[in-house]
């Protein structure tokens, strides 16, 4: 069974086999035993190569919405696409959402790495997620506390890895809607006349000038995580690089912007077969065809390098990568 449309970088694939769950009852009949790998639409999955286990497509609808007193309950499949559930509820007047609009992927997977984008993330609006619990082959309901959410993770990258198969989501949206402009190019909108649909409409003319469309230009969105270091450290560089964004974590810490670092070091348009740092964000690998996960595992251990080098900065890979037995980090993968 073939992966390449299954996964936006489009790498040659196949899996041995494919499970689509329409149903979640389904999971109840499937042998876990051998090696799976769950997927939703494959937007932060990059299969390197032939995959010798089963993958488990998580397919399954439906929404529903229901008012209560302060806020909106929104119950849906995990199976759904997150941007046309953020477009249906815009479209019923349900705002809350609209700074994660174009964002790619299921539902289901919107915990996962704890979506975020221009100021807001999964964790401000989740309340509880529903899924399968592969050890007790049961339905389970986990409460967003334990979910674990932080920058890109959850409790699913780490107890609960390979071990519960998200099957429905439940948010909550309050109805006294307060716009959040607090990034970049959302400052420009006036706080008091904005509306949801306004703000959901600059984010996607600022996504679209800067990320390529999967369905045009294969990627996987940022490839890498942004680098959480040290204060002392982030001021000892800034020093050296005034023009250097920085956001302040904590008292002690700093993340910084890695698509920054990497088009500092003249990384930007560096390119190996058909895979190359992508020229309008260099934090996105795009993948133009004709390429390999060899290739692409250059390209990675070459950026990291090059960043290690200039910045004594550790550059960790934001998307997953599953090799031949399963999901590998690319330590594991370097040859
Ligand atoms: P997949 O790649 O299919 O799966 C991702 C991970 O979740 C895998 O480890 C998989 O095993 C696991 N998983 C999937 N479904 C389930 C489930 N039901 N139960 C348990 N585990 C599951 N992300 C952001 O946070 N912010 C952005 O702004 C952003 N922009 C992007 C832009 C582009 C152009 C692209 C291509 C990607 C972008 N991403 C962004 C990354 C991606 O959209 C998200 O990570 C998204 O949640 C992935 O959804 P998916 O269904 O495609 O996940
Ligand atoms: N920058 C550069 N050169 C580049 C890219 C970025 O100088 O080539 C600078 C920008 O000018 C800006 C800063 O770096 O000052 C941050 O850039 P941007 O606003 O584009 O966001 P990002 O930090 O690169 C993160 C997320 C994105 C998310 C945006 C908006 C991560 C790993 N990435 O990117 O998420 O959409 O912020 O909130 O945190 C994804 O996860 O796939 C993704 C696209």
């Amino acid at each position: 069974q073939s992966l390449q449309s299954l996964h936006t970088f489009s790498l040659p694939a196949s899996c041995s086999s494919l499970l689509r769950i329409t149903d979640p009852a389904q999971l109840y009949d499937h042998d876990f035993s051998t090696p799976f790998y769950i997927l939703g639409e494959g937007s932060n999955s990059v299969f390197l190569g032939d995959y010798a286990g089963t993958v488990i497509q998580m397919a399954n609808r439906g929404v529903a919405i229901e008012e209560q007193a302060n806020h909106y309950v929104v119950c849906a499949a995990a199976g759904e696409s997150w941007h046309a559930l953020v477009m249906h509820l815009l479209a019923q007047g349900v705002g809350g959402l609209e700074n994660l609009v174009l964002i790619p992927g299921t539902l289901g997977a919107a915990p996962i790495q704890n979506i975020g984008a221009y100021g807001v993330e999964l964790a401000d609006v989740l309340y509880q997620v529903r899924g399968f619990d592969i050890a007790s082959r049961t339905m389970q309901t986990l409460d967003k506390a334990a979910c674990e959410l932080g920058y890109r993770d959850s409790v699913f990258k780490h107890a609960l890895k390979d071990r519960f198969i998200i099957t429905e989501v439940t948010l909550h949206l309050p109805k006294q809607w307060q716009p959040v402009l607090s990034y970049g190019p959302l400052k420009t909108l006036c706080h008091e006349t904005v509306t949801p649909q306004a703000v959901a409409e600059q984010v996607m003319a600022t996504r679209r000038s800067k990320l390529p469309d999967p369905q045009v230009l294969a990627n996987a969105g940022s490839f890498f995580k942004n680098p959480v270091v040290d204060k002392a450290q982030a001021d000892a560089l800034a020093s050296r690089y005034p023009d250097m964004p920085s956001y302040p974590v904590d008292a002690q810490h700093c993340k910084l912007a890695a698509g920054w670092l990497i088009e500092r070091a003249g990384l930007k348009g560096y390119q190996r077969g058909g895979i190359r740092v992508y020229e309008r964000q260099a934090l996105v690998l795009v993948n133009e065809g004709h390429s390999n996960g060899e290739d692409l595992k250059a390209v990675i251990c070459h950026i990291q390098h090059t960043i290690l080098t200039q910045f004594d900065i550790v550059l960790e890979h934001e998307v997953r990568l599953i090799g031949p037995q399963g999901e590998i980090t690319i330590q594991e993968a370097h040859y």
